[in-house]
């Protein structure tokens, strides 16, 4: 079996992006990390990253197969009508991470149009929230998930 680690816009500049805001681990250790949780389970780690809306989508339309996903929107969480829509479509169960507090920033990310559709939401751990998001999917998904 397969976890889905999705990423958004800005997410592939990771370390040096923002640190003060987002830290300083890289995506790729972000990625390796998912993957040491994804292996508890026995499953392997498909991991993306795109800033185009278009091709977040392509991603979730080619991994309907997959046990669980891991996703941070990035941005789209703002106004990603078109993620959120493939979304609703994808039914493996799915986690959305945020590595800020977005709570704690500006208004206008205070709300999330993706994040209703998510099994769950970690948000304000940094990079710790994906590795914690991916074992809690180890532990929720049912073993009659391929
Ligand atoms: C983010 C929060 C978003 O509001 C922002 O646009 C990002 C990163 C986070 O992980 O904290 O790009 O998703």
């Amino acid at each position: 079996s397969e976890l889905l680690l999705l990423n958004g816009p800005n997410l592939g500049t990771l370390g040096t992006r923002q640190p003060e805001i987002y830290g300083t681990t890289t995506l790729a250790e972000i990625e390796a990390a998912v993957a040491e949780e994804a292996a508890g389970r026995g499953w392997k780690v498909v991991s993306a990253q795109h800033n185009g809306e278009g091709e977040l989508i392509d991603v979730l339309q080619r991994h309907g197969h997959v046990a669980g996903a891991v996703v941070n929107p990035g941005a789209l969480m703002i106004a990603g009508w078109g993620l959120r829509d493939a979304l609703a479509d994808f039914a493996p169960p799915w986690i959305e991470v945020h590595l800020s507090n977005v709570w704690a920033r500006e208004g206008f990310r205070h709300s999330s149009v993706t994040a209703p559709l998510a099994a769950g939401v970690v948000m304000g751990l940094g990079a710790l929230g994906y590795r914690l998001a991916a074992r809690s999917l180890t532990l929720l998904v049912p073993d009659d998930r391929p």
